[in-house]
């Protein structure tokens, strides 16, 4: 699904990222760890074409990102469900309208419109939310928004850069646990945090970064992956 080869990125003289090489298969389910500017918010921007490699590559679903058009950008994300740490929502409107906005633009027709919007709603456990503005909500809540509005066109990758970070851990807990069920409907997961208690209880692949290199890479803490 995602193949880093070689990758570097540099901001001036500043080393982002060093010679990453990292295999993320269909489906799997993978924890990005490391301190505050090991690089994990730069390796995910690469990703969704944020920002382009200044050496190495990113390959996502085989294409190579970095060739992709400017123009075409947005059909990369349509491929892709992206989750941030501040919830990027639009405050004033519904969490219907925040949920529909994205796929609004796709020229679906609205039934179509409605029955994606609800049945994402659902998976987030918010459809009694549905017609609440978004401002009204608690942090969890529209951390829980901000998951439907990514699941609503099933991409089959879903990224979250620190989607707990601004979270309790009971709430950080509940976020995990939703990421989790979609994973096991088959949607490959990246999962940025720096929350240890997160990592631990949930039994992942922990991929950890350290001033922009890959120090470890485990699966349950067991075995090393690849
Ligand atoms: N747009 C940018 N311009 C300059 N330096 C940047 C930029 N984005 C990230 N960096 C630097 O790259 C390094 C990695 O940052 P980042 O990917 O945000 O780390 P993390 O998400 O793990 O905290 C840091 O040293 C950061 O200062
Ligand atoms: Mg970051």
């Amino acid at each position: 699904m995602i193949k880093f080869k070689k990758l570097t990125k540099k901001y001036g003289n500043q080393t982002a990222l060093k010679n990453i090489n990292l295999h993320i298969n269909k489906s799997d389910f993978v924890f990005l760890v490391g301190p505050s500017g090991a690089g994990k918010s730069t390796l995910m921007r690469l990703v969704y074409r944020e920002d382009k490699p200044t050496s190495g590559k990113v390959f996502v679903g085989g294409i190579d990102v970095a060739k992709i058009k400017d123009a075409h950008v947005p059909f990369l994300r349509r491929r892709m469900g992206i989750v941030f740490q501040d919830y990027k929502l639009l405050p004033c409107q519904t969490v219907y309208d925040n949920v529909a906005y994205v796929i609004r633009a796709l020229g679906m027709s609205n039934e179509e419109i409605d029955k994606r919007v609800k049945g994402a709603l659902k998976v987030v456990d918010l459809f009694h939310k549905i017609n609440a503005k978004t401002e009204e909500l608690s942090g969890g809540e529209q951390q829980r928004v901000g998951i439907a509005r990514a699941i609503v066109n099933g991409p089959p990758l879903l990224i979250a850069d620190e989607p707990t970070g601004n979270l309790d851990p009971k709430n950080s807990q509940e976020i995990i646990q939703i990421l989790e069920q979609i994973n096991r409907r088959g949607t490959t997961i990246v999962v940025s945090t720096h929350d240890q208690l997160i990592v631990n209880k949930f039994k992942k692949r922990v991929i950890t970064l350290d001033s922009g290199q890959v120090i470890k890479d485990e699966c349950n803490g067991i075995y090393e992956c690849r």
